[in-house]
């Protein structure tokens, strides 16, 4: 299949190596963004997947000779991912989405994806998490209405579910734990409301961990093991996603807006083993990996196996993030020193 044939590299060597490779469209993205019509608008741009994100539409807009403005809407508080992207010839207005006067000069669109969050920091300041995870949506849903809209939402809508039964179907009741969870199933809420009020069209992606090699779950076990520290087991299982598959996956998503508002588990169909990916880290560092605690009968898990059907099965295997990620973190790579906290059990970040 021709959106197979992209041969992956052996390893990444530094940011720029990562940044390319991250950012690299496969042929299937180059051809389906040559029928999104401009501009392209990504909200929320300036966290840890919104910069690639862009730039891989970017590329594939240049390479499929589309003329595609791709414009990034963040505050843009870390001002780097600012100048990050307009090298990148993506064109960035900083906005706060909170405030409904600055969203209503945001440029309209046809096609929208939101990004915008916030997770950590919940426990300290959870009446930040609760107006980032509501307002924004509200505001968005107000001034793009007529967008059809691809929103993130997270695997941590959903409770921890037995592992002997699988990850939760879109089906599964939202009744997490802890309040950036509630709060995360209030972001879909209000983009649910909107929808059916206004009739805009929204996919909502419920992502379990991005993985690339500055953060993410496998970067968390492989920097344990390599220091030699215990690595928790009560979470025994969990889910994740190389970043550029998802990122990929995000805007070919587009096409599966809907209204009522469609909703889709985001992640490779592995249940992965926290246990036996320290094991094979610990293989590929000649150390032996040190566990700790009882893994729990439960886990916070998603069966992805819709929008694998829809949109193909992410290519990046386990196997391959793994290799390069204890290449990376053997040779001192730099990492973004954010910890996913995918051990919390009691739903506190
Ligand atoms: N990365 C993952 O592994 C993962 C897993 C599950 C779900 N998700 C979901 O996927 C989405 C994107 O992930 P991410 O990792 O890129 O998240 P992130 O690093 O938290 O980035 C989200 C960005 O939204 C922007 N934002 C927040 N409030 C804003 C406001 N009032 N106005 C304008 N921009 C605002 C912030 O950038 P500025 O400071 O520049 O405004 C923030 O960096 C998130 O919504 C998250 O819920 C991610």
């Amino acid at each position: 299949m021709a959106h197979l044939s992209v041969p992956q590299p052996e390893a990444l060597q530094n940011d720029d190596e990562l940044d390319e490779w991250l950012t690299r469209p496969r042929p299937v993205l180059i051809e389906f963004i040559s029928r999104v019509s401009s501009p392209l608008v990504i909200l929320g741009a300036g966290g840890k997947m919104g910069p690639t994100l862009a730039v891989l539409a970017r590329r594939a807009a240049d390479a499929a000779g589309h003329p595609l403005q791709v414009i990034a809407v963040s505050r843009f508080s870390q001002p780097a991912q600012r100048a990050w992207l307009e090298s990148r010839n993506v064109r960035t207005v900083a906005c706060d989405l909170l405030e409904p006067s600055a969203v209503a000069g945001l440029p309209k669109t046809a096609n929208a994806i939101y990004l915008a969050g916030m997770k950590f920091g919940t426990a300290s300041n959870p009446s930040a998490t609760w107006a980032i995870n509501t307002l924004v949506p509200a505001n968005v849903c107000h001034h793009f209405r007529e967008a059809r809209i691809v929103a993130l939402s997270t695997g941590n809508v959903y409770p921890m579910v037995p592992v002997a039964e699988g990850g939760a179907t879109e089906e599964h009741a939202l009744t997490p734990l802890g309040e950036y969870a509630n709060a995360a199933v209030a972001r879909e809420r209000i983009f649910d409301f909107f929808s059916r009020r206004n009739g805009t069209a929204i996919a909502l992606l419920r992502l379990f961990y991005a993985v690339e090699l500055r953060y993410g779950v496998l970067v968390d076990i492989a920097r344990r093991v390599f220091r030699g520290e215990p690595v928790p087991v009560a979470t025994n299982f969990l889910n994740c996603i190389w970043q550029g598959d998802a990122n990929e996956m995000i805007l070919r998503a587009l096409p599966l807006a809907g209204s009522p508002p469609s909703r889709w588990n985001l992640c490779r169909p592995d249940l992965i083993s926290v246990s036996e990916t320290a094991s094979r880290c610990g293989e590929l560092f000649g150390k032996s990996a040190r566990l700790a605690g009882e893994p729990s009968p439960t886990a916070l898990l998603g069966d992805s196996s819709r929008i694998c059907s829809r949109l193909g099965t992410p290519p990046t295997s386990v196997e391959t993030m793994l290799g390069w990620i204890a290449r990376w973190t053997a040779a001192g790579g730099r990492t973004l020193e954010k910890p996913t906290g995918f051990e919390v059990r009691d739903g506190r970040f």
